[in-house]
């Protein structure tokens, strides 16, 4: 089991990574003074899987659990469904010291994050993440959210959880396009960070595909150090934690244009492709280097070439990111590379060269 932490002064934790750590639970729960009793919010898929697990570990250190499940997807991630989780957790008698555990994916981390930081104004969280995206992403930085109309994670809250578990074995039975899906952002971690673990991914791609427990650690462990790292320095966002966006100001305009069938990582691989063309196009990424990033997100099962649905739709593409919430003044905000594992925020690409990338994509 190794240790990551997120240094915030009162609010700090730790990331615990390892393989068969659900077990540990119970006594890392009890050491950190919690006893009696607790809630575990999970999903359909997730419940037969591993509540159990983690419920035992809980019993072993005498604290009784009440498991409350959400139907599995995107959709339950609404203010409806919050609002039936205060029902259950008034009905399990939760109290303000009752720690919440959110057993899952990133929807049950974002859903049950929001519920416990407004529950009686607040209660403790436990992230027990068990998909790749949950692990090396959405469970690290305290940021909960719940989709409101169409717009996506528009109320939310900042609320850090108490500590993070995550269990690499229960990659095991994550789907595979889900373990793609994850892979993006670990990608992006290393594109923007860390040349190294960039290494690194070339190196071991196949067998983080194959799930070798000892790679997928090592990703977990290498994609949560400097997001804890950069969630330390910058927590709610307003400067430094904008690197975390590389490959998200185009990857969210293709998300949206697809109506959300081309999943999120795969949006984020196509638009680290065109951001880092932007790059190669403005002399700041030796195209070689950009070659090197296509070559792994090709490896992770990821693609580099648009749909030709989204193709046809280049325009609205477009349009979609000049309207992207991170335009300042007329002005598109991108995290480009200069290299792999150096990354800058810049405000300074016309929107002539993004439509010159967008139109002039080639096909593969
Ligand atoms: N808070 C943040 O900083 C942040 C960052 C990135 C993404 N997110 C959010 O995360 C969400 C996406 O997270 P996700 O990709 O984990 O989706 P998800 O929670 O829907 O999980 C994907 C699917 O895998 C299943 N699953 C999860 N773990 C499993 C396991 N071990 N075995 C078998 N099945 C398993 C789930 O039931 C679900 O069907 C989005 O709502 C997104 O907005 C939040
Ligand atoms: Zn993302």
């Amino acid at each position: 089991m190794k240790i990551v932490k997120v240094e915030l002064g009162e609010n700090s934790y730790e990331i615990r990574v390892g393989a068969g750590i659900l077990a540990d639970a119970g006594s890392w729960l009890k050491e950190k003074g919690f006893s009696r009793k607790a809630v575990i919010i999970t999903d359909t898929n997730v419940e037969p899987l591993y509540a159990a697990a983690l419920e035992k570990s809980l019993a072993k250190v005498n604290i009784k659990t009440n498991v409350i499940e959400i139907p599995a997807g995107e959709e339950q991630k609404t203010l409806e469904t919050a609002g039936s989780l205060y029902k259950k957790l008034a009905a399990a008698y939760a109290e303000r010291s009752t720690p919440v555990l959110a057993l899952g994916g990133g929807v049950v981390g974002d859903l049950t994050g929001f519920v416990s930081a407004t529950y009686m104004r607040g209660v403790p969280f436990v992230q027990v993440p068990t998909s790749l995206l949950a692990m090396v992403d959405s469970s690290v930085g305290g940021k909960t959210a719940v989709d409101h109309g169409r717009m996506k994670n528009i109320v939310g809250a900042f609320y850090q959880p108490r500590m993070v578990i995550a269990d690499i074995d229960t990659l095991k039975t994550l789907p595979r396009e889900e373990l793609i899906n994850g892979m993006a952002e670990v990608i992006k971690m290393a594109a923007i960070g860390d040349k190294g673990f960039f290494e690194f991914l070339e190196g071991h791609m196949k067998q983080a595909m194959a799930l070798d427990p000892a790679v997928l650690e090592e990703i977990v462990i290498k994609s949560t150090t400097p997001k804890a790292g950069i969630v330390s320095r910058d927590e709610r966002e307003s400067g430094e934690r904008m690197v975390l966006n590389h490959g998200h100001t185009i990857g969210h305009a293709i998300e949206a244009i697809s109506s959300f069938k081309i999943k999120h990582g795969q949006a984020v691989a196509l638009g680290m492709v065109a951001e880092n063309q932007i790059a190669v196009k403005l002399g700041m990424l030796p195209e070689a280097e950009a070659a090197r990033i296509e070559e792994v997100i090709k490896l992770a099962g990821l693609p580099t070439a648009l749909p030709d649905f989204v193709s046809k739709e280049k325009d609205k593409v477009f349009e979609l990111i000049k309207h992207d919430k991170k335009v300042l003044n007329d002005r598109i905000r991108f995290v480009l590379l200069q290299d792999i594992g150096r990354a800058f925020i810049t405000d300074d690409v016309k929107p002539e060269l993004v439509k010159e990338v967008l139109f002039g994509w080639r096909k593969t």
